[in-house]
């Protein structure tokens, strides 16, 4: 019987979410930062009713798809799980977790294809996230430890680029400088909860959310900046909420551009601070170009896009021949949306403010008896269950749906499995050196032969 703080001789036979899964005295142990078919000694951390959890002392058998980590917090930081695996594995290990969980989960035997790697696997990002937790004159700014809400100090995080870096620097400078307090989530005191930036076509917008009002003078951070960064904004996102919700509702601007502009995918956008965009340019150009490609809307007399954001994909899609939908539930990103239709003077597109569940059975009743195709890209938690009826009432002839989690994705298509097929899924690395992934599906209504 496996006890906390054994050391084992333990095989990886194969892969579960980020870590490894083999067997040992009829328990199943999971293990990070390990490769497939590596062998190592490992330390029991956790034991529990069949499962114990470890971590590695020494590899024994290394595999050839093991390389040295470009950072020095990998196994530390909770952002960087896939880092010691050649990118080429980490795209066969989220290839395999698509096929395992649509399988496990959904039920679904499908033949996944390779996952479409990102352009650039280091410093894609365009948007990080980081808490700001210390003391006062020894501010941290990092990521938090795997399972923890500890921060690891990171000077530069290899996912954002050389902005990320200048950025924290700026900041933590500043902190220190002016006596900032961070905030303590034991005492819910400080001031600094979250350093967000978002570095857009050469712009820069920072975010400092802050715990309630705040009398911090922000001249001088905004003075440092100004001689690194060409367009740049501050911001402050107040947030007294006692929970891990990073930003709250209200954002004050501060100083500089109020908003990102630019075109990208022959779109003229703005992008507000609140919107969300998706973090990775690259590959979100490919994944826009594909959802094209999978929707024939040709017959189409009405395109619904849920969970819309600010709208780039939608742009891209409306045409004059149909009425087109977009909805999105949060405001800033609809005022960026609205913007986006102004500027480019999209036909027929109506931005709709409000949750897809309760708005699109109201656009599917005013649109009945019209052929209708529908996009969703929810957040993780994939569609609420009582939009399946919706979408059983409305029978879209296909619906094309963008995932950022295998299982709510595995588990929504699953539910509507009696009406849809599964007739294309590609897997995307959005996230490299970590174990999230963007699936493509394209789901095609059973009465239909082409969508
Ligand atoms: C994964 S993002 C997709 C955005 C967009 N498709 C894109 O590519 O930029 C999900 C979006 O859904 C919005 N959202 C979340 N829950 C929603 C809901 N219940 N109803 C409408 N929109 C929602 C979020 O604010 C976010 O903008």
């Amino acid at each position: 019987m496996l006890k906390v703080n054994d050391t084992i001789t333990y095989t990886a036979r194969d892969y579960a979410n980020a870590e490894t899964v083999g067997v040992y005295d009829d328990t199943t142990v999971f293990v990070p930062q390990m490769i497939a078919g590596e062998c190592a000694r490992v330390r029991i951390d956790y034991v529990g009713r069949g499962v114990a959890y470890g971590s590695v002392k020494e590899i024994l058998t290394s595999s050839p798809a093991r390389v040295q980590p470009v950072c020095e917090h990998v196994g530390k930081c909770g952002g960087c799980v896939l880092a010691h695996m050649r990118y080429s594995e980490q795209l066969r290990f989220k290839q395999n977790k698509v096929r395992s969980v649509l399988r496990k989960i959904g039920g679904l035997d499908i033949d996944v294809p390779p996952c479409m790697p990102s352009p650039l696997p280091l410093g894609y990002r365009n948007k990080l996230s980081l808490p700001v937790r210390g003391r006062r004159g020894n501010v941290q700014v990092g990521m938090f430890e795997r399972n923890s809400h500890r921060v690891v100090p990171t000077a530069r995080c290899a996912l954002g680029g050389d902005w990320a870096e200048t950025l924290v620097s700026d900041f933590v400078e500043f902190c220190n400088r002016y006596g900032v307090e961070p905030y303590n989530e034991r005492t819910f005191k400080g001031v600094i909860r979250h350093l967000t930036g978002r570095y857009v076509d050469g712009q820069l917008l920072v975010t400092a959310v802050v715990n309630g009002e705040t009398d911090t003078d922000w001249s001088s951070l905004v003075q440092s900046l100004s001689s690194r960064f060409d367009r740049f904004g501050v911001f402050v996102n107040i947030n007294t909420a006692h929970n891990n919700v990073i930003l709250g509702k209200v954002t004050r601007h501060v100083s500089g551009i109020e908003y990102i502009e630019g075109e990208q995918c022959g779109v003229k956008f703005r992008l507000r601070p609140d919107s969300f965009f998706q973090v990775n340019d690259g590959v979100k150009d490919m994944l826009y170009a594909c959802v094209r490609e999978q929707l024939d809307l040709s017959e189409t007399e009405v395109l619904v896009d849920c969970f819309s954001g600010i709208g780039l994909l939608t742009n891209t899609l409306a045409c004059p021949r149909f009425d087109t939908y977009a909805i999105e539930i949060e405001p800033s990103a609809v005022r960026d949306a609205r913007d986006m239709a102004e500027l480019n003077g999209t036909p027929r597109l109506v931005n709709v403010c409000g949750d897809v569940t309760t708005e699109l059975p109201k656009i599917v009743a005013a649109n009945s008896g019209k052929r209708m195709t529908a996009v969703v890209d929810p957040p993780r938690k994939g569609l609420n269950p009582a939009l399946y009826d919706t979408f059983r009432q409305a029978a879209p002839d296909c619906i094309v749906y963008i995932s950022c989690d295998p299982a709510t994705l595995a588990r929504d298509i699953a539910a509507l499995s009696d009406a849809y097929e599964v007739a294309y899924v590609q897997p995307y690395d959005m996230f490299p050196q970590t174990d999230q992934v963007e699936t493509v599906v394209r789901l095609t209504h059973r009465k239909e032969e082409i969508c």
